[in-house]
This record gives C-alpha cells, sequence and structure tokens, in this order.
C-alpha cells in the first residue's frame, strides 16, 4: 500500500492534515510524534474522530499507525521509525513525507537571544526536517519503480475503480517531500526585522528544500520537494503572538479546517514539470507555460514567495 509519513502530528496542522489524509485518500498514514509511545492510541484516536460511514474508524484503524518516541532531534528515533516503514510497507512505498514540526520563540531584539532556544529552533525546525528526509526519502520509489506501481493501480483501478490511492493529493505521475516553512523565512521579505532564530530556521529550510530538490532530479527519484506557508493559522503555536485573534481568511489568518483546505488545493496543484527531467531545468530561466514547483517556497494562494 502507498504511504503518507506526517513527522510532528500531534500538532495542530500535523494532525489536521493526517486526518484529512485518511478520509480523502487511500493512502496509509504513518504519524510520527515526538510524545511518547504511551500517547499512541490517545492521538491516533484524536486522528480518527469524526469518521464517517464510508470511513468508518476500524477502517481508519487500519490504515493508520502512531509511532512516538520520534524526536526530530534524535537521529536514532527517525531510524527507528523509517525501518519500522521499510520492514512493513517494504521499498517503494512512500508517496508524501510531510515534515510539520516546528517551534517558535520570538526575539524581538538581539538581546532576547539566547543560544539555547535559538539552537533548538535549528534542531526542530531545520535539521529535524532535513534528518526526515535523510531517512523516508530513500523509501520513496524511483521514476523507474514509480511507473512499475502506476502500472498496478491501473490495472487494480480498473477492477475497483480505485486507482492511485493519492487521489490527487500528490501528482498522480509523483511523490511529494513537502516542508512547512513561513513567509518570514524570506530575507527579500522581510521589511521588520525580529524573529531572528525562527526567521533564519526557516530560511535554512528553504535552503534544505531547494538542495533537496537538486538530489531528487539528479537521483531520479519520483518526488519533488517544496516548501510551504500557511498563512497565519489559530494554532497554539501562534497563540502568543495573536491572542484569541478570529479567523480572517481575507487578511492571511485562518482557522485550522480553512488552512488545511489551503494546503490541500496547493498540495494538489504540485507537480514537476517534463522539460526538468530532459536536462533543461526551467527554475532559473523562467521559460513560460506550466510553473516548475519544485525547490521552492510556496504560500496559501499557490503563489511563489521571493527568497
Ligand atoms: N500556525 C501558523 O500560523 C504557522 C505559520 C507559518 C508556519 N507554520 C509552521 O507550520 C508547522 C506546524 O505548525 P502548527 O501551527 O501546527 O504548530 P503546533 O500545533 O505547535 O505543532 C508543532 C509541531 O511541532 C512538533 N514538534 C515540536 N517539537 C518537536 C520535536 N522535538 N520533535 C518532533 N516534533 C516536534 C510537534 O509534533 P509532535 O508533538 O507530534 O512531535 C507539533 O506537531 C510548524 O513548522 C510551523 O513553523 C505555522
Amino acid at each position: 500500500m502507498s504511504v503518507a509519513v506526517i513527522q510532528g502530528a500531534s500538532g495542530a496542522l500535523g494532525l489536521a492534515l493526517s486526518r484529512h489524509i485518511l478520509r480523502h485518500t487511500n493512502l496509509k498514514v504513518y504519524a510520527l510524534t515526538h510524545k511518547p509511545t504511551s500517547t499512541e492510541n490517545e492521538l491516533s484516536e484524536k486522528i480518527s474522530e469524526g469518521a464517517d460511514v464510508s470511513n468508518s474508524k476500524e477502517k481508519i484503524h487500519d490504515r493508520l499507525s502512531v509511532l512516538g518516541d520520534v524526536d526530530v532531534r534524535e537521529e536514532r528515533g527517525l531510524e527507528r521509525a523509517a525501518t519500522i516503514v521499510k520492514e512493513r510497507e517494504g521499498n517503494d512505498r512512500v508517496r508524501l513525507i510531510a515534515c510539520m514540526a516546528g517551534i517558535l520563540h520570538t526575539e524581538k531584539s538581539l538581546s532576547a537571544i539566547d543560544p539555547s532556544t535559538a539552537l533548538s529552533q535549528f534542531q526542530i525546525n531545520t535539521l529535524g526536517h532535513l534528518l526526515t528526509y535523510k531517512h523516508f526519502v530513500p523509501l520513496i520509489p524511483s521514476r523507474k519503480s514509480f511507473q512499475q506501481l502506476a502500472s498496478e493501480w491501473a490495472s487494480e483501478g480498473e477492477a475497483t475503480g480505485s486507482g492511485d490511492p493519492a487521489k490527487g493529493l500528490v501528482d498522480k505521475e509523483g511523490s511529494l517531500c513537502w516542508s512547512m516553512s513561513a513567509r518570514v523565512g524570506s530575507i527579500g521579505d522581510n521589511e521588520r526585522g525580529g524573529w531572528y532564530s525562527y526567521r533564519a530556521s526557516k530560511a535554512a529550510v528553504n535552503q534544505i528544500v531547494r538542495t533537496l530538490d537538486h538530489e531528487l532530479i539528479n537521483k531520479s527519484s519520483s518526488a519533488i520537494a517544496v516548501g510551504y506557508h500557511p498563512g497565519t493559522v489559530i494554532t497554539p503555536f501562534t497563540a502568543p503572538v495573536i491572542g484569541d485573534a478570529a479567523p480572517e481568511p481575507s487578511k492571511g489568518r485562518f482557522s485550522v479546517d480553512q488552512a488545511i483546505e489551503k494546503m490541500v488545493a496547493v498540495m494538489r496543484q504540485v507537480r514537476r514539470r517534463r522539460d526538468v527531467h530532459q536536462g533543461t531545468d526551467a527554475r532559473s530561466s523562467g521559460a513560460a507555460g506550466e510553473p516548475e514547483w519544485g525547490g521552492r517556497c510556496w504560500d496559501w494562494k499557490g503563489e511563489k514567495i521571493k527568497w
């Protein structure tokens, strides 16, 4: 079965994305959390809340595995999780890796910088994504094995009407590496300053996404790598900054449900331009026609964020 790996799955957006995938696709979900293994059942229940008749709790539980004790600051937890996925699902089954983990400390000036909190942001927001890719990208099908998988879905689909298990969430011709970035990671967009270490950790995650995307192309992986800015979403993450502000979509401020709807709409558009694999990388040439999504950070409107 094809698999989605959601890192940081107990947070507001990670949980909502896991739930969306279970309800609207046929992908199996591996939900990774840094919470202890003793909380796995609790998270599993939360993710399967809202099950309906066509997607009963039992059916959802069959496709959901919660793996606790995966602290992205420690490589061995990620390595253990990747080994579990590989042993249970085999090679070439991961279609989506979503790196959701992130923390925010909002230093307003130099005097507020604390090395250990700054370092935690780099460990979780930046290196945590990189290490997740290190251990899970090898489980993504190459372009060659992807063709084999796609022909299996096509023949199964004829019989069952099911086809691609990702059901359009991920391009039917590929796989996806998705990192939660943020507009404040853009150097060009930095008109106000503040938030030194969060900004820098997200600028660095953009660089990681770009570099990963080159490696995916060079190694003929079926995947594309992108960063994403969800707008301001009302979650525990933003509470210290926005208090109890209400959603105001026209100003880019969303409830979690609204944010997931926007995020999924953008995910569904992401695809690799064919000419990238033919050797002409359209990312720098700005060639007309389809945009190349790979190696860039996109916002909730599906617009490219400047570096
Ligand atoms: N909310 C916004 O307005 C906004 C705006 C721009 C970007 N973002 C980005 O979106 C992502 C999700 O944000 P959110 O609003 O859903 O925040 P959230 O509810 O606070 O979730 C943050 C996630 O980070 C994970 N995490 C924290 N420390 C970890 C560690 N040591 N190891 C593994 N995971 C760890 C937690 O996952 P577990 O407890 O499951 O491990 C949690 O799922 C973040 O990367 C954030 O930077 C959010």
